[in-house]
Parts: C-alpha cells; sequence; structure tokens
C-alpha cells in the first residue's frame, strides 16, 4: 500500500509526478478557510506533508496520527513547533543552502535601494515630475565604502559580507554565536560585541533566525545604540524587531531609514504606519524568491521528503 502524501503549497508538476510514482498524493494550491478543513482531513490518513509560507498548528498535527515527516520549502522553521516534532519523534526537513546568493541579492538591492533612494525617485520620474535637475534634498548616501553591521554571519550573512567587501569595499563587522574564522580570513570581517555593532555599522542587518531567543530581539534600546544615518535592512524575520519601535526610530529619525522584506504580521497591512514613511522600502518577503531559486528549494524539498519516507536520512533536518 502506498503512503500518503499531503502537499500544501503548489509545486511545479514534474514534482509533482515524482511525488505521485511513489506516494498517494493530495495537493492543495494553498491552505485558506474555505479549504483548510479538508486539509485537516487529508491529513488524518498522511505519512508525509510538504509545503510552506503555513503555521503548522498542533491541531493539524494532532489530527495527523501516522505522520513521519513534515518538509517544508524554506530554511526557516519558525512555521513550526520544534518542541512537539521531538516530543513525537517527527522529522522536520528544510531547505538551507540553495536560498543563499538569491537572499543576498535580494537584500544588496535593499541596501542599495534605501541608500539611493531608488523606489522614491523611480516613482517621482513615472510621476511625471522630473522636472530639472535633480536638488541635494533627493540625494541618497554612499554605499561604497561604509561599515556592514552583519548581526548573524551564517551562510546567507556570509554572502551578503562577500558582495559588500568585494564588489563595494564595504569595511565588515559581525556579532553572532560563536566567531566565523573563514569571514575574517577571506572578507577581513571583525567581530564585535552587539552593542558596538549597533553603535559603529553604517548598515545594520540582521540575519537571524526565529526562536524564541530572537524574538523581538531588536528594539528601542538597540535602535537608539544605532547612528542617525544608519540604514536597519531586515530580510530574515519581521518577528525579531519590535516593529512599533522601528516605526518610532524612523519617525523620529533616530535612523536615516529601512530596507525590509519581512513584517511582523505578513502580509502587511496596507494601513501599516511603514507605508507612510518616505525613507522606507518596502518588498513582499521575496528573498528567495527567483524562478531558479525556489525551484532548487522546491526539488530539494521534495528529495528530503522522499528519503524521509523511504525511510533513508533526508539531507537537511531541522529536527
Ligand atoms: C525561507 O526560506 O525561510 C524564506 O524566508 C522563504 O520563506
Amino acid at each position: 500500500m502506498k503512503q500518503h502524501v499531503v502537499v500544501y503549497k503548489s509545486l511545479p508538476g514534474d514534482l509533482l509526478e515524482r511525488l505521485g510514482a511513489e506516494f498517494n498524493v493530495t495537493s492543495f494550491d494553498g491552505i485558506n478557510a474555505g479549504n483548510r478543513e479538508q486539509f485537516i482531513a487529508a491529513l488524518g490518513t498522511a505519512h508525509g506533508m510538504i509545503g510552506a509560507s503555513l503555521p503548522i498548528t498542533s491541531d493539524m498535527l494532532d489530527a495527523a496520527p501516522q505522520l513521519k515527516i513534515a518538509s517544508t520549502i524554506s530554511v526557516g522553521v519558525d512555521n513550526f513547533d520544534l518542541d512537539y516534532f521531538r516530543k513525537r519523534g517527527l522529522m522536520l526537513a528544510h531547505t538551507p543552502g540553495v536560498l543563499n546568493e538569491a537572499t543576498a541579492d535580494a537584500i544588496f538591492a535593499l541596501i542599495l535601494a534605501s541608500a539611493r533612494r531608488i523606489v522614491e525617485l523611480a516613482e517621482l520620474v513615472k510621476a511625471g515630475k522630473w522636472t530639472g535637475s535633480i536638488g541635494e534634498s533627493l540625494f541618497g548616501v554612499n554605499v561604497h565604502g561604509k561599515t556592514l553591521g552583519m548581526l548573524g554571519m551564517g551562510r546567507i550573512g556570509s554572502a551578503v559580507a562577500r558582495r559588500a567587501h568585494h564588489g563595494f569595499g564595504m569595511k565588515i563587522i559581525y556579532h553572532n554565536t560563536r566567531p566565523n574564522p573563514d569571514a575574517e580570513k577571506e572578507l577581513a570581517a571583525s567581530y564585535v560585541s552587539r552593542e558596538e555593532l549597533f553603535r559603529q555599522a553604517d548598515f545594520v542587518c540582521p540575519m537571524l533566525p526565529l526562536t524564541p531567543q530572537t524574538e523581538r530581539t531588536i528594539g528601542a534600546q538597540e535602535f537608539a545604540l544605532m547612528k542617525r544615518s544608519a540604514i536597519f535592512i531586515n530580510a530574515s524575520r519581521g518577528k525579531i524587531v519590535d516593529e512599533a519601535a522601528l516605526i518610532d526610530a524612523l519617525r523620529q529619525k533616530t535612523i536615516y531609514g529601512a530596507g525590509l522584506d519581512v513584517f511582523e504580521k505578513e502580509p502587511l497591512s496596507a494601513d501599516s504606519p511603514l507605508l507612510q514613511l518616505p525613507n522606507v522600502v518596502a518588498l513582499p518577503h521575496i528573498g528567495s524568491a527567483t524562478h531558479e531559486t525556489r525551484r532548487a528549494m522546491a526539488e530539494l524539498a521534495v528529495q528530503n521528503l522522499i528519503n524521509g519516507l523511504r525511510g533513508a536520512q533526508p539531507k537537511h533536518l531541522a529536527v
């Protein structure tokens, strides 16, 4: 008897076929209020589940007594209760590595767009308001030669720092759970205390997973330490920041601006004060969203699931 797999975010056709060749597959193109009950019912006989962008709650997992593995098409595992997985002895697979470069590209786009006011000025041109040589009030600030402060120097942090060092001659400072000797050797990165990072960096860029320890780890105190000229870049998780404190810092001009790909609540509500601030560039969580990278993530997640259900070790297990 074939094992049963529940797909809760659409997969490319060939990957769905790959799963279908080996398992009974129930596929949903995303879960919403209209199909949530059907999804939970399908979990009743599921051995594996695969998808992304959906908080997987304990009531869903309680409804899946035969489940062996959940495979998320993301590196982040904050949509899952890891303790629950440990207690039940379930596997949780994820997709690190393949998204490092695309995410670092997106972060660099935010750095450049925020510093050079690209979105604001492009909108001015589109609105037909470019009527003469632009004046000082619309100038941006340099990126090259400035100091990048990476809070977290793992795989994605290192890919951002490589661009900064080799492409833009930036000085790299970082704070991490432990020193990263490769980054120090290859990128002349200097390890500094958390407080020094906030004080010294021109661009403050956290690249941290969301865990109970990192939730709201950057708040009013941290924004107060930053330079008034600092630009805050976040493409990791919105909930690592106290968003109200960030809005306050931007309004009070305690910091110069922000480039944000992630928010406390996503999608960002249309009436968020962040959208009223000219010194904010906001993106809809696109860090890894390129055709090539999302394809690579989906392939890896499918392979992780297949391995887990075959009784082999998936390549990337978070639990
Ligand atoms: C990830 O892989 O965690 C990205 O943020 C996409 O959700």
